[in-house]
C-alpha cells in the first residue's frame, strides 16, 4: 500500500486487505505505545521549559496510570507497525484528547488526522478538549485545522485545573483547545 496523506484518509479505518488500521490499545501493549510517545515526544525538547522535559518523556508507570484513570488509548497500525496513538479519557461533561503521538518518521503524513477523525465519529456529541504546551505550535495548528479554538490564558487554566491531574508547572506552560459543535 502506498502510504500518503490521502490514502491513509480514503481509508481511514481499512487498508486495502480490509485489515482494521485504527483499533484500540490496552495495559498489555505499553512497550508499543511507549515506542511511539518517547519517539515523537523529542519533538518537546528544546521547544518547552527545560524543567519540563526529561527523557523518556513517558514512563511506563505513569502510563499505566493514565489506563488505571481510564484513559483509552487508540493505535494506528502501518505495516504491522504501530506508527502513532491517540488517547481520550471521559471525564465528568467532557472529553479530553489525551497523548496524541505519531512517530518523528511517519509525522504529516495524514497518520494524526485519520486518529483524531475516528475521534470524532466515536464521541459525536461530546464536548472535546485538548491541551498542550503552549509551546508547541504546530499542535495547535494541527487541532486549529480540525475547527478546535484556542483558549484564553485565564479559562485555559480553569479549564485544566478542573479536568486534568497534572503538575501545576504543566499547567503553567499549557492551553486548552476546544471543539465547538
Ligand atoms: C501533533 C501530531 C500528533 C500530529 O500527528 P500527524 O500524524 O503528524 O498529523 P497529520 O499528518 O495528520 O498532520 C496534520 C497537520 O498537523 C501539522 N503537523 C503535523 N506534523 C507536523 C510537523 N512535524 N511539523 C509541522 N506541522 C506538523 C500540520 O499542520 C499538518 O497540516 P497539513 O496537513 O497542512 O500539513 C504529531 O505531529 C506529533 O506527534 N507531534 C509531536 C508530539 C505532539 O506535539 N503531540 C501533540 C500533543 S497534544
Amino acid at each position: 500500500m502506498i502510504f500518503n496523506k490521502s490514502s491513509a484518509l480514503v481509508f481511514r479505518y481499512f487498508n486495502v486487505n480490509q485489515v482494521i488500521m485504527i483499533n484500540e490499545y490496552t495495559k498489555s501493549d505499553c512497550s508499543e505505545i511507549l515506542h511511539v510517545v518517547n519517539d515523537a515526544a523529542a519533538r518537546y525538547k528544546n521547544a518547552i521549559p527545560d524543567d519540563c522535559w526529561k527523557e523518556p518523556y513517558m514512563s511506563e508507570r505513569e502510563l499505566l496510570d493514565e489506563f488505571r484513570d481510564r484513559v483509552r488509548m487508540f493505535g494506528y497500525m502501518h505495516d504491522n507497525k504501530l506508527i502513532a496513538v491517540m488517547g481520550f479519557q471521559e471525564i465528568m461533561d467532557v472529553v479530553l484528547i489525551r497523548h496524541a503521538y505519531t512517530l518523528t518518521a511517519y509525522q504529516g503524513k495524514g497518520t494524526g488526522s485519520a486518529l483524531l477523525e475516528y475521534l470524532f465519529d466515536k464521541y459525536q456529541d461530546s464536548r472535546l478538549l485538548v491541551g498542550t504546551w503552549r509551546d508547541a505550535k504546530w499542535a495547535i495548528r494541527f487541532y486549529e485545522k480540525f475547527g478546535f479554538v484556542l483558549h484564553e490564558k485565564k479559562e485555559s487554566t480553569l479549564l485544566l485545573e478542573r479536568y486534568w491531574n497534572i503538575p501545576p508547572k504543566q499547567i503553567e506552560h499549557s492551553v486548552v483547545l476546544e471543539k465547538h459543535r
